[in-house]
């Protein structure tokens, strides 16, 4: 495994749209884990593969810290509720933004074997899958974000 790099808000492969996988190799293999640990390290709930300069249809996503989920070429079935809430990107390090989400969301994706299974989830998981399936299509949070962005320091300031 390996750390790979973040790329940040303004790279032209976070604006592009992802293919899908065909087969899992040993190349996506290695990319899925290099993803988990790249994530873990920088203390996210989720990372998309275009975020390391791939342009595949891959999410990985934990929201607890034990409870990693691998989605290949995940598309969501069934949305419902909404959530507003601040919501932050690896691609854009320090900021946040208010985004208003659906509460819950189901998807369909595949795993590392290209078996087919759902995964759903409420509130914060909700709104990782909504993110991270955003970023297969090009886009970023910044073009939801009610208001302004903020400095996560600001943040942890009002909280205290
Ligand atoms: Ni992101």
């Amino acid at each position: 495994m390996a750390l790979r790099e973040i790329r940040e808000y303004g790279d032209d492969v976070l604006a592009r749209p992802c293919k899908e996988v065909k087969e899992v190799t040993p190349r996506i293999r290695e990319l899925v884990d290099d993803m988990l640990e790249t994530m873990y390290e920088a203390n996210g709930v989720g990372l998309a593969a275009p975020q390391v300069g791939v342009l595949k249809r891959i999410v990985v996503i934990d929201c607890t810290g034990d409870d990693p989920h691998i989605l290949i070429n995940p598309v969501i079935l069934e949305t419902s509720g909404e959530q507003t809430g601040y919501e932050g990107c690896l691609s854009l390090p320090g900021k946040s933004g208010i985004v208003t989400r659906p509460n819950y969301a189901k998807v369909r994706a595949y795993d590392l074997d290209m078996k087919p299974f759902e995964l759903e989830g409420t509130e914060l998981l909700a709104r990782a899958i909504c993110h991270e399936l955003d970023h297969l299509d090009g886009h970023m949070y910044v073009e939801k974000v009610e208001g302004d962005l903020v400095d996560n320091e600001e943040l942890s300031q009002e909280a205290e």
